[in-house]
C-alpha cells in the first residue's frame, strides 16, 4: 500500500528544471525516479508539462511538481503500490486526457518509475528482476552515439545520432571497451583534423563536418583506428530523426543546401547503406511520412533494423497501424513520450506480437536516473539506446547495466544483434 508520495525539482543535464518522486510503500519500499526530457519531441508524445513564462526560460516544472504533491498524491495514496497496473491505471484515470495535459507526463512518469523501484525495493530484489522475474537475464545491445548532431549540436549537421553497435562482442562489457576505444579514436581524429570542438547534448563529439556523410567517414575511421573491423565487429547505427527537417513530404539538408522529398531521401540512405556498415536507422523520414516509412523499409527491411521514434511515440496502436502498413522493423521505448511504464510495455508487448525489435531510450535531457536500464533488462527488449560514451547522465546508465552483468554472472547472456529488428518476408 502506497503511504507516501513527494515531489520535487531537480536539474537535469541541460541545466534545465525536471521532476522527481518519491513514492513510500506500508511495511516499508521507497522509490524514488526523475523524468527525463526531449529535444526532438515527436508531436504524437505525451505533454511534458512546463510552466512558460520568463522563470527558466519557460521550462521550470513548479506546476508539474505541485500535481505530484496534490492531486496524484490524493489519488494513489492507499493503492497497492506492488501493483503497477493498478496504480499507473489510477494515473491515467485522473489525468484523464490523451496526452496528459492535465498533470503533465513527466508528473505522471516520475511517479510510475518511483512506484516501480518502491515495489522492487519492497520485495527487496532489484527493479529489472521485479519486472522480469527469473527469466530477466538479456543484457542489451547498447547502441552509442560517437558523434551528435541535429537538435543535439545547434544543428550543425542535419543528421541527430551518429551511433556504433558492437554485435560480436562477447559480452555488454566487452561492447563498452570497444566503444570506449572508437570514441577515443574519433575524438583523435577529429583533433588530428583540427575540428575537435567539444561535445552535444548526450555527449557524442561535436559534428565539424561539411556534409552529413562526411561523418560516416570518419566514423568508420575511427572504428579502424581502435583496432576494429566495421562491419564484423562494430556497425554503424543511425537517427536520422527525419521529423527535425521534414514536413509534408519535403526534406530541408540544411548543412548542404539542398532538399529532398521522400524518395529523394530514401535513395540518399540506400546509398549510405550500401556503402557503410549500417544496420539500424531510425526516423529515417517524417512522422508524417507514413507511406515513405513503408516505402523504405520494403526497400531495405531485410538488411536493416528500421526504427521509428517520432513516427511510432511507444505507442502500441501506433505499432499495431505501422505493422498492417508495413512500416518500420522496430519501435524506440521512451515512457516520457507516454507517461507510464504500462503503457511503455504495452507498446513493446505490441511490438514482440507484430515481430518488431524494440530499443528502450533515454531522451538528450538526461539525469543520473537509471530505471531505463532496468526495464530494458526487466523486459527483455535487448536494445538500450543512452546517447554517447561521455558525461555522467550516460554513463550512470552503462555503469548499471554493467552492475547487472555483473550480478547475473553465467545466467546473463549478452544480446549481440539477436534482437536487433527485422522485417518479416
Ligand atoms: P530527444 O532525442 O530525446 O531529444 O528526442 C533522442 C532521440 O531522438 O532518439
Ligand atoms: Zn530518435
Amino acid at each position: 500500500e502506497i503511504v507516501f508520495v513527494h515531489g520535487r525539482r531537480v536539474w537535469d543535464s541541460r541545466g534545465r528544471p525536471t521532476v522527481e518522486a518519491e513514492v513510500m510503500l506500508a511495511g516499508g519500499g521507497v522509490g524514488r525516479a526523475i523524468a527525463p526530457a526531449g529535444a526532438s519531441t515527436g508531436s504524437g508524445e505525451a505533454l511534458d508539462l512546463r510552466d512558460g513564462g520568463t522563470s527558466f526560460g519557460g521550462y521550470d516544472v513548479t506546476r508539474a511538481v505541485a500535481n505530484v504533491n496534490d492531486a496524484i498524491t490524493e489519488a494513489v495514496i492507499g493503492l497497492d503500490g506492488t501493483d503497477q497496473a493498478a496504480v499507473d491505471a489510477a494515473l491515467i484515470a485522473l489525468d484523464g486526457t490523451p496526452a496528459k495535459t492535465r498533470l503533465g507526463a513527466n508528473a505522471i512518469l516520475a511517479v510510475s518509475m518511483a512506484a516501480a523501484h518502491a515495489a522492487a525495493a519492497h520485495a527487496g530484489i532489484p527493479l529489472y528482476r521485479h519486472l522480469g522475474g527469473h527469466d530477466a537475464t538479456l543484457l542489451p545491445l547498447p547502441q552509442i552515439q560517437i558523434f551528435g548532431g541535429g537538435a543535439h549540436a545547434g544543428r550543425r549537421v542535419d543528421i541527430q545520432d551518429f551511433l556504433i553497435v558492437c554485435p560480436a562482442a562477447a559480452s555488454f562489457a566487452q561492447a563498452l571497451d570497444w566503444t570506449a576505444e572508437v570514441y577515443r579514436a574519433a575524438g583523435k581524429l577529429m583533433q588530428e583534423a583540427g575540428t575537435l570542438q567539444g561535445v552535444a547534448d548526450e555527449g557524442g563529439w561535436w559534428p565539424a563536418f561539411t556534409t552529413n556523410e562526411q561523418a560516416l567517414e570518419m566514423l568508420v575511421r575511427a572504428i579502424e583506428r581502435a583496432g576494429l573491423i566495421p562491419g564484423q565487429q562494430v556497425a554503424i547505427a543511425l537517427d536520422i530523426a527525419a521529423s527535425e527537417f521534414g514536413k509534408g513530404g519535403r526534406y530541408r539538408l540544411g548543412l548542404e543546401g539542398r532538399e529532398l522529398d521522400s524518395a529523394g531521401m530514401i535513395g540518399m540512405l540506400t546509398g549510405w547503406i550500401d556503402r557503410y556498415p549500417i544496420v539500424s536507422i531510425e526516423d529515417p523520414l517524417a512522422e508524417d511520412d507514413a507511406e515513405g516509412f513503408a516505402a523504405f523499409t520494403r526497400a531495405v527491411g531485410d538488411r536493416v533494423q528500421v526504427v521509428g521514434d517520432d513516427f511510432l511515440v511507444s505507442e502500441a496502436a501506433r505499432v499495431r497501424e505501422a505493422a498492417a502498413q508495413g512500416a518500420a522493423n522496430a519501435v524506440l521505448l521512451k515512457p516520457n513520450q507516454r507517461g507510464t511504464l504500462t503503457e511503455t510495455l504495452a507498446a513493446w508487448n505490441a511490438a514482440k506480437e507484430v515481430g518488431y525489435g524494440g530499443i528502450v531510450s533515454a531522451r538528450s535531457g538526461e539525469t543520473e536516473d537509471v530505471t531505463i536500464v532496468h526495464l530494458a533488462i526487466g523486459w527483455g527488449v535487448g536494445q538500450l539506446k543512452v546517447g554517447s560514451f561521455a558525461r555522467s547522465e550516460r554513463m550512470a546508465k552503462w555503469n548499471e547495466a554493467l552492475r547487472i552483468e555483473e550480478a547475473l554472472g553465467p545466467e546473463g547472456r549478452f544480446a549481440g544483434g539477436s534482437m536487433l529488428g527485422r522485417s518479416r518476408r
